[in-house]
């Protein structure tokens, strides 16, 4: 466990531009920072960072937080290893109460899996070079390909002992927790008892871009049919296949300077490249590109190199996920690596200069490539052609035209020429594939706004601009009472009171239902009050850096975020514009009490709808007591609203 001391020394030192500036290219607009958002697909930024508030949020998505969140959500951290990367970032040094036995189990099980991972590969790679088995079996092997011990150890590459349970024992022993361990892929139950997963098995670490482990490729000594080559860690909390690449973290930097990423299949491809001198490469690990994997590299490049085998099963595996690439705007080449050899083979076969050669000589167009097979496969079939044609037509529909106008032009005149039909022709296609395409969202966005509408309970005939702006407008009231509360609680009321004293006398703890309609504002004041009460000083910082993401999300969502004036205007007016700082004691006053005021209405509402039914004279003249009374509680509550509003 971290401790207060060194959670608080952090949070001081915490430089939210400097943070996200680590993974997102940001520019400075008035006093914010904009960016693209790493969270969603976009093409012009709206991920807009303020410093003042210590907060980002993105226009687009609507995903917004704090630092910490912003770890969390980026790079799958737990709340603690969140902590961790910025006591590191800050040279904070983290001050840690012991680890009981307990608290190893009430970690969160992705801070767990990390530490397992990381206990897994000392043991592998202690393993691989220390004990006789490993440098025997293991090491050898890996020397027999030609991999350098730099290299080896730079991978973290390792070696899992053939014995049934030895890895197993070793980490029980450590008091890691046996469900974790299986959760991990690591360890397994054979006949009631641990056993290791791995069983002599070479073993790369796959880290994530920070150079955490995330899992394991278990690789088989020698090749045979009845047991799978590699066996990889399962699906878990921190391994999520669709995301991976493998190599990423080793290959940041030179993908950035080479303005370029080369894509291979294997791990051992990467690897044997890196001993080449080439380090701007990963690996997909055979299957198709993902969304997430394309979104990564395009992090840091916009040109992809695929490197294959020649007539591997992956190269049809990579074409099917190469619309998508075009879509993300990366530009596509494909190198296909002669005679069965893969780029490990080949490059240890004709050296790092000839390997860098081939390459740079042999780059094709990724679409015209596609067209080329295509069009061989088809022949001199007709119906096999006309199908390639609308397939071609719908690739380079989806070049974005936007940003990439030219290309798309380019790949019409150069694929009709191949196809050998009319450019007009397929031009048109290419623009109908366009407009089926731009029908086909907007028909989804209606059908989910209609969605939405029906979650809230209304039908979709029901829903009138006006309705919804106001019931927007109810909400907004809401925010903005709390949002007095967290910003000027601790704030002077009178001599007597502070501000938030003042508001939990003005509401307690039952009336807040009645007042407020959202109930996670209601638990967020509840928390305030119970920290208030309990001698601490909550402000909207201590809610912004909250363990419950939920919690700070809401915080983040209630302070306003677009309303400040900015600090050229205030002092363009040398200060007579009077801010809300100034202004807080109206603003707490105002919010409070228009909430009474929104219940009042209610009430009378709800009374006046009882007195429209049958009741005795008795009843009646009740029911008409208490209207006089909300009546009189509305003029008083507007007029003091009022004077406060136009004083
Ligand atoms: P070497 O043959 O030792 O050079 O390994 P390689 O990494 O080149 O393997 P290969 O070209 O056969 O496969 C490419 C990649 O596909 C591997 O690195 C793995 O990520 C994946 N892969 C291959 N075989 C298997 C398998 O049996 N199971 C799983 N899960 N993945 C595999
Ligand atoms: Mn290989």
């Amino acid at each position: 466990m971290i401790s207060q001391n060194t959670i608080q020394q952090i949070q001081s030192r915490i430089d939210i531009i400097d943070i996200v500036g680590a993974f997102v290219k940001l520019k400075k607009r008035g006093t914010n920072y904009l960016g693209i958002c790493p969270f969603h697909n976009e093409r012009t930024p709206s991920f807009t960072v303020s410093p003042a508030k210590e907060i980002y949020k993105c226009f687009g998505c609507g995903k917004s937080g704090n630092s910490i969140g912003f770890l969390m959500e980026l790079e799958k951290y737990s709340y603690v290893e969140a902590l961790r990367w910025l006591a590191n970032k800050y040279n904070v040094e983290i001050e840690e109460t012991e680890m009981s036995p307990e608290h190893k189990l009430i970690q969160s099980n992705a801070d767990s899996l990390f530490i397992i991972n990381n206990f897994a590969q000392q043991f592998f790679s202690d393993y691989l070079f220390n004990a006789d088995e490993g440098r025997d079996i293991g090491l050898s092997y890996l020397k027999e390909r030609g991999f350098r011990e730099d290299i080896i150890k730079k991978f973290q590459i390792g070696f899992n002992p053939g014995d049934r349970d030895r890895f197993a024992t070793a980490a029980l022993n450590a008091q890691y927790n046996i469900e974790l361990l299986q959760k991990s892929g690591l360890v397994a139950i054979r006949d009631n008892k641990p056993a290791d997963n791995y069983r002599s098995r070479i073993i790369f670490p796959i880290h994530n871009q920070s150079g955490k482990i995330l899992g394991f490729g278990a690789r088989i000594l020698k090749t045979n049919d009845k047991a799978p080559k590699y066996i990889n860690t399962p699906e878990n909390e921190i391994y999520v296949k669709s995301k991976i690449l493998y190599g990423s973290y080793f290959a940041r930097q030179a993908i950035d300077k080479a303005d370029e990423c080369l894509l291979v299949e294997g791990y051992t491809d990467v690897v044997s490249l890196h001993q080449a001198g080439i380090e701007n490469v990963v690996a997909s690990g055979g299957t198709s590109l993902t969304q997430d994997q394309l979104r990564l590299i395009k992090k840091y490049t916009n040109n992809l190199t695929i490197i294959y085998d020649g007539d591997s099963a992956g190269i049809k595996a990579a074409l099917r996920g190469m619309d998508l690439a075009l879509e993300e705007s990366l530009n596509v080449r494909l190198v296909l690596i002669p005679d069965k050899e893969d780029p490990d083979s080949y490059v240890n076969k004709v050296g790092a200069a000839a390997f860098n050669e081939f390459i740079i000589a042999n780059k094709k167009d990724f679409v015209l490539f596609q067209l080329n097979v295509s069009l061989k496969d088809a022949g001199t079939d007709s119906v096999k052609k006309s199908a390639l044609v609308n397939q071609v037509a719908e690739t380079i529909s989806k070049i974005n035209k936007a940003e990439d106008f030219t290309r798309q032009q380019d790949y019409i005149k150069q694929c009709a020429e191949l196809l050998k039909i009319e450019e007009g022709g397929l031009h048109a296609l290419v623009n109908k594939f366009i407009r089926d395409r731009i029908t086909k969202d907007e028909n989804k966005q209606s059908r989910d706004d209609a969605n939405d509408a029906f979650n809230n309970g209304q039908s979709p005939a029901d829903i009138e601009n006006d309705a919804l702006v106001l019931l927007n407008k109810d909400e907004e009231h809401e925010k903005a009472m709390v949002r007095s509360l967290l910003e000027f609680g601790l704030k002077e009321w009178d001599n007597n009171l502070r501000v938030a004293e003042h508001i939990f006398a003005e509401i307690d703890n039952n009336q807040l239902e009645d007042l407020i309609d959202n109930k996670n504002l209601i638990a967020l004041v509840k928390t305030y009050k119970s920290w208030y009460d309990a001698g601490l000083e909550p402000t909207s910082k201590t809610f912004l850096y909250h363990e419950d993401l939920a919690m700070s999300t809401l915080v983040v969502n209630v302070m306003d975020y677009n309303t400040d004036i900015s600090p050229n205007w205030k002092e363009f007016y040398q200060g007579k514009i009077a801010t809300r700082e100034d202004l807080y004691k109206e603003e707490v006053f105002s919010t409070v009490n228009y909430l009474k005021l929104r219940k009042t209405k209610r009430m009378m509402d709800e009374n006046q709808r009882e007195m429209e039914k049958e009741h005795t004279i008795e009843e009646q003249l009740m029911l008409l007591q208490i209207h006089q009374h909300l009546k009189q509680i509305e003029i008083d509550l507007t007029r003091a609203l009022g004077t406060v509003i136009f004083r």
